[in-house]
Order: structure tokens, then C-alpha cells, then sequence
């Protein structure tokens, strides 16, 4: 499953492409908001960091300004997608810009049935919120499920982007109820990272690798010959046929990765 990150902040776009796991970005209005701005700025940015679709969205709520909007959208970058709300209006701008050539992101699902027309319009990402759908105490991953068995049977090119993901359960159920995408506040992909035992595991070996290098170093000053442990990461060798060359306990460098 694509891992898509929903935010116009840059600078969390920035982070999630060095972790090297973005696959694009969603905007829209509420999210451009929070950070203010010019949306065509931000947009272009974004576009420069990943090459992955980055939806922009219309607000217009008639056709003509949907399509204006959209047109102009889509020259900021190649890789933009115009996200467009399911409604009359909208679906009738989504087949328009398919005549075009301009992809679009249906978005505001919240039924199988609305996915179902905004793909046959023509839209090729179908935006389900199943936070939203959560919230008002409706099970948002069924219609997750619906639309993956559906573009199944029917061969159906659109991609589900499941939106409004709330934390690190709704991208995993949407990853096994066939979502080709998720996309997630910075918040919940931070959260995908860490694991209590996790980070504990890592300041307990960096504390076991502190006891052994200071044993050792007391070892060789009570021998008189100098200490052979390296720090971790600094790749030095002892030389062969010096006193570090011997194979001691206490004595290791970093493991090579998959060993
Ligand atoms: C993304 O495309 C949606 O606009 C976004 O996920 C909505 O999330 P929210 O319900 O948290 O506002």
C-alpha cells in the first residue's frame, strides 16, 4: 500500500521523504489553513519534493470555477491531482477533466456507491474518510472493503486513497482491506514508527555497549595494552598482529547489516 502524507506543512514533507516512504501528498483547505501562505507556492514546493501525485483542491462549487481552478492547478507541476468534491457539479467537472487529461482525487466519500460513480466519471483516486465516518459512530473501513471488492470484480483502474485516518489501526485495517493508498497526518506516521519496546531495546543496548566498552577499557589499562572496542559506527579495524587483533570477550565492532 502507497503511504501518501496529508499536510501542506513542508517541512513534514521533507521529513517523511528522507525517511524514504512518501508516495505522494494530499492538501486541502483546512490543511493549507494551518500553515497560510500562497496554496500555489506551497503546492509547487510540494511538487519538487515528491515526484508522487499531490492532490490540490478546488473550491468552487460549480463546474466552470471547478474546471478553472483545476486547469490552473495542473499547470503548477506535472505530478498535481485535482481534488475534487463528490457532488453533481463534481462529478460532472472529474469526467470533464478526464477528457482533458488531468487526473483528479474524488473526495468527501462516504459510501461505496459515491466511490463507484466518481470512478465510472472518471476520477482515478477515490478519497473515502473513514475517520469522519468513525466519528459519527459508522464503521469507515466498510467502505473500504466494499470499494476494493467492487473495483476487484469489475476491473476498475481508480485507486482507493483511504482519507481522514485518525491513527495507526486505520492504516493497517486499510492495508489489509485492499486500500492501494492511505494518506496520514505526520502525527500518525510518527506513530507507525515507535514502539514502547522498541525504543526502549535501543537505549538498553546503547547502555550494554557503554558497560562493555568501559569494562574493557578497565581491563586493558589493569594489562597494560591498549583498548580494541570501536565505537559502533566509526568502522575502524584493529590492525592484525597488534594486541586489539585478538579475539577477546568484551571485544566486538557493529555487526554487518542482516547478520
Ligand atoms: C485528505 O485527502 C482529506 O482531506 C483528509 O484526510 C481529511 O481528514 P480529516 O477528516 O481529518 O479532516
Amino acid at each position: 500500500m502507497k503511504i501518501f502524507l496529508d499536510t501542506a506543512d513542508i517541512e513534514e514533507i521533507r521529513i517523511a521523504a528522507r525517511w524514504g516512504v512518501l508516495d505522494g501528498v494530499t492538501t486541502n483547505p483546512s490543511l493549507y489553513a494551518k500553515v497560510g501562505g500562497s496554496y500555489e507556492d506551497i503546492l509547487r514546493e510540494i511538487c519538487k519534493i515528491t515526484s508522487g501525485p499531490v492532490s490540490a483542491e478546488v473550491v468552487a462549487e460549480d463546474v466552470d470555477g471547478m474546471l478553472r481552478e483545476g486547469r490552473a492547478f495542473a499547470k503548477l507541476a506535472r505530478n498535481i491531482v485535482v481534488k475534487v468534491p463528490m457532488s453533481e457539479e463534481g462529478l460532472e467537472a472529474i469526467s470533464r477533466f478526464a477528457e482533458e487529461g488531468i487526473r483528479t482525487n474524488c473526495t468527501l466519500i462516504f459510501t461505496s456507491n459515491q466511490g463507484l460513480l466518481a470512478a465510472k466519471a472518471g476520477a482515478s483516486l477515490i478519497s473515502p474518510f473513514v475517520g469522519r465516518l468513525d466519528d459519527i459512530n459508522q464503521d469507515g473501513m466498510i467502505v473500504i472493503r466494499e470499494l476494493a471488492e467492487m473495483f476487484s470484480l469489475f476491473d476498475i483502474d481508480a485507486e482507493i486513497l483511504t482519507a481522514s485516518v485518525r491513527h495507526p489501526q486505520h492504516v493497517t485495517q486499510a492495508a489489509l482491506a485492499g486500500s492501494h493508498i492511505a494518506t496520514l497526518p505526520f502525527k500518525v506516521l510518527q506513530q507507525m514508527i515507535h514502539h514502547p519496546l522498541t525504543d526502549k531495546g535501543i537505549v538498553t543496548f546503547r547502555q550494554d555497549w557503554e558497560k562493555a566498552r568501559a569494562a574493557a577499557a578497565a581491563k586493558d589499562h589493569a594489562d597494560g595494552t591498549p583498548g580494541e572496542i570501536t565505537e559502533p559506527d566509526s568502522g575502524a579495524q584493529p590492525a592484525k598482529g597488534t594486541a586489539g587483533g585478538s579475539a577477546r570477550a568484551g571485544s566486538r565492532s557493529r555487526p554487518a547489516a542482516g547478520s
